[in-house]
């Protein structure tokens, strides 16, 4: 065991772990940031999704050792004083779950795609979250979520 430093949502944050432990582990277990969540644990489903350095990554298959250095955004880090993320304004004004299990992962695809392209289309919405898996079937709202945040996004 070692102590690993990490910045977790713009927080300096030092843990005991394994290096080999999966950053979702960390997160969840030791950070308490149970958020993000575990599907299937094997890269299929996109419930673990958080953004390295702004970058969408499969949690489950991350070693917290991979980690170091870089900037790890959880779904509990998009909100501002207060203020939930646009993209978390609109999954909600769209209803865009059922369960909810899905939806921390698909948020943070959604940021990340919005931060690269603040205007996609449909095409683009559906190649960006298409390693979100939803049991529940939201699909048509989670692209309506995504075209909601995009036009709120580029009023602000
Ligand atoms: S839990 Fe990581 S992709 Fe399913
Ligand atoms: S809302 Fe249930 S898995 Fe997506």
């Amino acid at each position: 065991m070692s102590a690993i430093v990490l910045i977790v949502n713009d927080q300096e944050r030092r843990v005991d772990a394994p290096p080999e432990e999966t950053l979702l582990s960390v997160l969840r277990n030791r950070l308490d940031l149970t958020g993000t969540k575990y599907g299937c644990g094997e890269g299929q489903c996109g419930a673990c999704t958080v953004l390295l350095n702004g970058t969408p990554i499969r949690s489950c298959l991350t070693s917290v050792s991979a980690a170091i250095h870089k900037r790890i955004t959880t779904v509990e880090g998009l909100e501002r004083s207060g203020k939930l993320d646009p993209v978390q304004e609109a999954f909600l004004a769209e209803e865009a779950f059922q369960c909810g299990y899905c939806t921390s992962g698909m948020i943070m695809s959604a940021v990340a795609l919005l931060s690269i392209n603040p205007n996609p289309n449909e095409t683009q919405i559906k190649r960006a979250m298409n390693g979100n898996i939803c049991r529940c079937g939201t699909y048509p709202r989670v692209i309506a979520a995504v075209r909601r945040a995009a036009t709120a996004l580029r009023k602000e």
